[in-house]
């Protein structure tokens, strides 16, 4: 049979469901907006490169939950545990991460369901990120 409908591309519903780019903007920007208030995890971020580090961030989650591949086009393989070599990533920096991302998740006033899907990758993925014990 002839296919008279346009291709449309085969994105992950999750992405367009909880609204799309807008909504990772927002989930981005809120977290760094407590990211750049906290004395632990501020000074490890690029302080004369706020906006790339806010672009870097919301590509990578765009692109794992079924958005556009920009990340991967402009920065390659995401390779997170070993980017994350350079910073001391204890316990404490993960909690505080968290507590950063749980007020931008919970800004979105996701549906319960997305909401709960979304958390429970950030949590394995905090946890994942984890590469010392020391101060
Ligand atoms: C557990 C605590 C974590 C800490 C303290 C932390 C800290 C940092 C810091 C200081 C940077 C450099 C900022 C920049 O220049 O882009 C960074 C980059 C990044 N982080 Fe994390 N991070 C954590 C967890 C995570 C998690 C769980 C994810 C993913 C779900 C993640 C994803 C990223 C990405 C995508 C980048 C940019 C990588 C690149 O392309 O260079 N981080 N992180």
């Amino acid at each position: 049979m002839i296919e008279l409908t346009p291709k449309v591309p085969d994105r992950n519903p999750f992405y367009e469901q909880v609204g799309g780019h807008a909504t990772f903007v927002k989930l981005v920007e809120t977290f760094y907006a407590g990211i750049r208030d906290d004395e632990v995890l501020a000074p490890m971020y690029p302080a004369d490169d706020w906006d790339g580090a806010v672009w870097r961030l919301t590509a990578f989650l765009e692109q794992y939950w079924g958005g556009p591949g920009t990340y991967s086009e402009q920065r390659g393989h995401p390779r997170l545990r070993m980017r994350h070599n350079p910073f001391t990533v204890n316990p404490d920096a993960r909690d505080r991460w968290l507590s950063h991302m749980r007020v931008a998740v919970d800004s979105l006033e996701l549906a319960p369901a997305d909401r709960d899907l979304l958390w429970d990758y950030l949590e394995r993925a905090a946890h994942a990120m984890v590469n010392t014990f020391d101060d």
